[in-house]
């Protein structure tokens, strides 16, 4: 008997090719295209596993397309790409990849807050293009020390965060769906209602996942509440943020400036007004990509696709 097909839609290198070969044929799909586009539908009715990146979208449609499917496999914690109902409707596990990113990701939060808080983006213009040599000194910056990290969503993450936040002796509140008494008795961090946590942040880092619920849910009304002199980042996912009430936010000087490893339309469109301020960090949906964490996210994502095929409890599922 053939092996069960599992389509590779991440980049999994060869050792773990060889580890899913043993007892699947795999079925390479290039990261991001559409499975419907890249395969035809008697493939499509043959396959059991997959293993993506958040750039396939798994909704109703293509599931009914694969009555063999019992596992998605996301090579990534976020699973917004995935119509999770529709997978528990037809008993179908869907796995991510938690714990293993948050110290790459709260690092690039913490790359963030030095950036914008000590201006490096124009200071290290300012030294490139003369102006330190005709003008003299830059203006002076402001201490990260003894301001206020406000995390919006206290998860895995967000304890990260708030963890390297102490080292920095920074004051750290949060607001969360549900307290967190573990963190709070822990000393991590204080607990404010949504409003409050706006207006009293210095820098606001979003840790939420995307939801029908958190969607456009900091949009004008929040960045009014913001302070002037605050800076927001976020390393989740774009679409929580409503992108023109940002940009309208840095125009306006309503908030100091912003730090984005995410946006509601990847790759950023280089005409993005965002590209050409300069109080606004760009990075390209990096958080988690350091060589050591990618491979232990592809280490995990592939254990969870094996595991779950071979009727072992995988070690990171969402559902049911
Ligand atoms: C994640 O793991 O969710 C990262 O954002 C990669 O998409």
């Amino acid at each position: 008997m053939s092996h069960p097909y599992v389509i590779v839609s991440a980049p999994v290198p060869e050792d773990l090719r060889t580890s899913i070969e043993a007892n699947f044929n795999i079925v390479d799909v290039p990261v991001g295209k559409r499975l419907e586009d890249a395969l035809d539908s008697d493939r499509l009715q043959e396959i059991a596993g997959i293993v993506c990146t958040v750039r396939t979208k798994l909704d109703e449609g293509v599931m009914a397309s694969m009555p063999k499917l019992r596992v998605i496999s996301n090579f990534a914690v976020g699973f917004d790409n995935v119509d999770v109902a529709a997978a528990n409707a037809r008993n179908i596990l869907v796995c991510n990849t938690p714990r293993v990113l948050d110290s790459a990701v709260a690092d690039l939060v913490f790359g963030m807050i030095i950036i914008l808080g000590r201006d490096m983006l124009n200071g290290d213009t300012y030294v490139r293009d003369g102006t330190w040599a005709s003008k003299g000194a830059p203006a002076l910056t402001r201490d990260i020390r003894g301001k206020t990290l406000g995390l919006l969503g206290m998860g895995r993450i967000g304890r990260v965060v708030a963890k390297t936040a102490k080292a920095f002796d920074m004051n750290v509140i949060y607001h969360n769906r549900n307290r967190c008494s573990d963190a709070e008795s822990e000393g991590l961090a204080e607990y404010r209602d949504r409003e409050a946590l706006l207006a009293e942040a210095d820098f606001l880092s979003i840790h939420v996942p995307l939801t029908d619920a958190t969607r456009n849910s900091i949009g004008e009304r929040e960045l009014k509440i913001m302070k002037s002199s605050a800076y927001l980042i976020n390393t989740s996912r774009g679409a929580v943020v409503d992108e023109q009430a940002l940009v309208e936010a840095l125009k306006s000087g309503e908030i100091a400036g912003a730090g984005l490893d995410v946006m509601v339309k990847e790759p950023l469109p280089a005409e993005s007004p965002l590209c050409s301020m300069r109080n606004v960090v760009l990075q390209a949906h990096v958080g988690s990509g350091t060589v050591e964490t990618r491979r232990a996210m592809i280490d995990l994502a592939t254990r969870n696709l094996i595991d779950a095929l071979t009727n072992k409890q995988p070690e990171a599922m969402v559902n049911p």
